[in-house]
This record gives structure tokens, C-alpha cells and sequence, in this order.
């Protein structure tokens, strides 16, 4: 005997049919998770592309970035962290004398921190006499005696636009990073602008 064919019941697909709640519910679940599905997947080439790019990078060039070494490389400028504002007295604890504290330069007002350099600015490092204070008149003139100070006074257009390329090399350093501000009293106009001294250069081949 021939099986027996069952007819389809068809009678819920009618042109009124409403599907029920929980089919309604289960395509919802179906594309929500086939939308995560497409979400992982660009991840993954993200990720891929990511990995591939930093190991092309570090064959090449033994960097993780290509060669770039700047602000983006350093690690403390992705932590989101306040200004701290300095009076001068308090910014000159910072100057490389206490060695369980950190070296702070200012230039033009900007603190930056600079203990990664303390060869540099550090006790008995050449560059010593920038620490704890804002001496960017030093930095244009050269002078590391009578010129440690913010007073600009006299400088020419060319030399403050000097000073911001020092700002600039303290703000995009790989090591170095800003940490808030000094605030400095008023200078006195009636004061003298600080003399030039002979010869800059020689201040620090001595
Ligand atoms: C306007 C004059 C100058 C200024 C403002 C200045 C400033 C600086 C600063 C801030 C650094 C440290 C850079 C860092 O943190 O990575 C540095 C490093 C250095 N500077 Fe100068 N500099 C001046 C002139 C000179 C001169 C004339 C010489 C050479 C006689 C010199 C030789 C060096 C050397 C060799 C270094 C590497 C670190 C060291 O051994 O002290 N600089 N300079």
C-alpha cells in the first residue's frame, strides 16, 4: 500500500496570518545575533590587520610603530589626569634634589615632567640648572647663568617662536609629558630686562 500523503496544513497561512509571538521573538533573536556575528568578524580583521601591521613594522624597522617615536608612543599621555598648578616655590622642590621625587622643567608657564632625562636635568647632569623652574629666556639666549627666567622681555618674534619649538619638543617628547602649570607673579615693568651675556655658548662648553 502507497504511503499515505499527508496534505500540508496550510490553514495559519492564509493571507491573514499574523505569526505567532515567539516566531516574532525567534527572527528578532536570529538577526540580532547575525548582527553580532558581522560585528565579530570585523574585529577579527581589525585585529588581524593589526597584528600584521606592528609585526611588518617591528621586522622592518625593529619599532612597533614604524620608526615613530613621539607623544602617541608615550604611554602616559592616553592616562587622562588633571593640571596641577605650581606656585614657584612649590615647582622648585621638583628640581632633581630630592631623588624620591620627580624633575619638573617649566617653559613658558608649561610643566613639564623630565625625570626619564635626569642624566640630563638630574643632581650633577649638565642640564641641571632647567629643573625646578621656568628659565625659558635660557633656552633662547643661551644664557645658563644670569637667564633662568620666564621673563621675555626684549626677545624678538623670532625667538618666542623658538621658545614654542622647545614647548613643542617638551609636549611631543616619547619619554617626557606635561603635567599642569606654573603660575608666576607679575613682572614688574619698572624692572630692568634681563643684560645679554657675552658668550652663550660658551656657558655650556665650560
Ligand atoms: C641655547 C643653547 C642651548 C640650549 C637651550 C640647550 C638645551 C639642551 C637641552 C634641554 C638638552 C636636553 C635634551 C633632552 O632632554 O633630551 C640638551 C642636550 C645636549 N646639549 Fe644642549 N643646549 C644648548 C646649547 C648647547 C651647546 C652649545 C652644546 C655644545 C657645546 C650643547 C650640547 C648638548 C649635548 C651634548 C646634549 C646631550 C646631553 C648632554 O650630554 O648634556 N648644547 N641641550
Amino acid at each position: 500500500m502507497p504511503p499515505v500523503q499527508r496534505k500540508k496544513d496550510t490553514s495559519n497561512l492564509s493571507e491573514n496570518y499574523v505569526p505567532s509571538k515567539t516566531s516574532k521573538e525567534y527572527d528578532q533573536k536570529k538577526s540580532s545575533s547575525s548582527g553580532g556575528l558581522i560585528c565579530l568578524s570585523i574585529l577579527q580583521v581589525i585585529l588581524t590587520f593589526l597584528i600584521i601591521n606592528f609585526a611588518a613594522s617591528f621586522f622592518l624597522t625593529e619599532t612597533w610603530f614604524w620608526g615613530y617615536e613621539g607623544k602617541y608612543t608615550n604611554w602616559r599621555n592616553w592616562i587622562p589626569r588633571r593640571e596641577i598648578i605650581f606656585s614657584e616655590a612649590e615647582l622648585a622642590k621638583y628640581d632633581g634634589s630630592d631623588p624620591n621625587l620627580p624633575i619638573y622643567i617649566a617653559m613658558n608657564g608649561e610643566v613639564f615632567d623630565v625625570t626619564a632625562g635626569k642624566h640630563y636635568y638630574g643632581k650633577g647632569g649638565g642640564y641641571n640648572f632647567f629643573a625646578g623652574k621656568d628659565a625659558s629666556r635660557a633656552y633662547i639666549t643661551g644664557c645658563f647663568e644670569t637667564h633662568l627666567t620666564h621673563d621675555l622681555r626684549g626677545l624678538t618674534h623670532q625667538q618666542i617662536k623658538d621658545l614654542e619649538n622647545w614647548a613643542g619638543f617638551y609636549r611631543d617628547h616619547h619619554t617626557y609629558y606635561k603635567v599642569g602649570r606654573v603660575v608666576h607673579p607679575p613682572i614688574d615693568p619698572k624692572t630692568p630686562i634681563p643684560p645679554p651675556c657675552n658668550d652663550a655658548s660658551a656657558q655650556k662648553s665650560q
